[in-house]
């Protein structure tokens, strides 16, 4: 298993075998029966492409009053508990003993994307962010501290895990596209990602 490292980002290309990677798409299937994917307004008013859902103490939200987190899905419900293969990813990558208290779930159809953007919204930045890939592939593009300047692109595979932490937690990042059928992972194809974050 080879571990990139790009602009303070480390990449671990192929970290999820594949039997790992049907038992952590079980265990996302498992969340969105609970927790329904949606899809948020951003605060400018339009959708997000991507839809989302969320499991642990928070999840993720955005409207026209901003982005935040909150401790209820949409439809009032708490969201269900992080399952134990994907904190068990995060305790495999990292040596950190506190535990994620949000697990981002973003569904991408093959139009889906996500802008250039900070992680800023948890309350301390000495805890990484793990992103999880699983489905097609996405070309995922990584900025600076501050918005603008040159930018690098790599395109994550079903299976990689990357770290995004220390100095680069506050790095620019997002997705430009996705490649339809690229991987046979989810039968309708897109890609899931999920990110784990320390909130509070
Ligand atoms: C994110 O930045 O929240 C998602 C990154 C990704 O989809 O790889
Ligand atoms: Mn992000």
């Amino acid at each position: 298993m080879a571990v990139l490292t790009l602009r303070g980002f480390e990449i671990h290309k192929g970290f999820l075998d594949l039997d790992t990677q049907k038992k952590v798409v079980d265990a996302v299937r498992e969340v969105v029966k609970v927790a329904p994917l949606f899809q948020p307004d951003t605060p400018y008013g339009k959708p997000m492409s991507v839809r989302m859902s969320a499991a642990g103490r928070y999840g993720w939200f955005s409207d026209k009053s901003g982005y935040r987190y909150v401790s209820e899905h949409p439809n009032g419900q708490p969201w269900p508990a992080i399952p134990e293969p994907v904190l068990s990813i995060w305790n495999q990558i990292t040596d950190i003993s506190r535990q994620p208290e949000c697990c981002l779930v973003n569904y991408y159809a093959p139009d889906a994307r996500m802008g250039l953007h900070q992680d800023k919204d948890e309350v301390d930045f000495q805890w990484p962010v793990v992103s999880v890939s699983l489905g097609d592939e996405a070309l995922f593009r990584i900025g600076n501290t501050t918005r603008g300047g040159k930018t690098e692109s790599i395109w994550l595979q079903s299976g990689d895990v990357v770290v995004m932490g220390g100095d680069a937690r506050l790095t620019y990042h997002g997705v430009d596209r996705i490649k339809a059928s690229t991987s046979t992972l989810l039968p309708k194809g897109g890609r899931i990602n999920l990110t784990l974050r320390v909130v509070e």
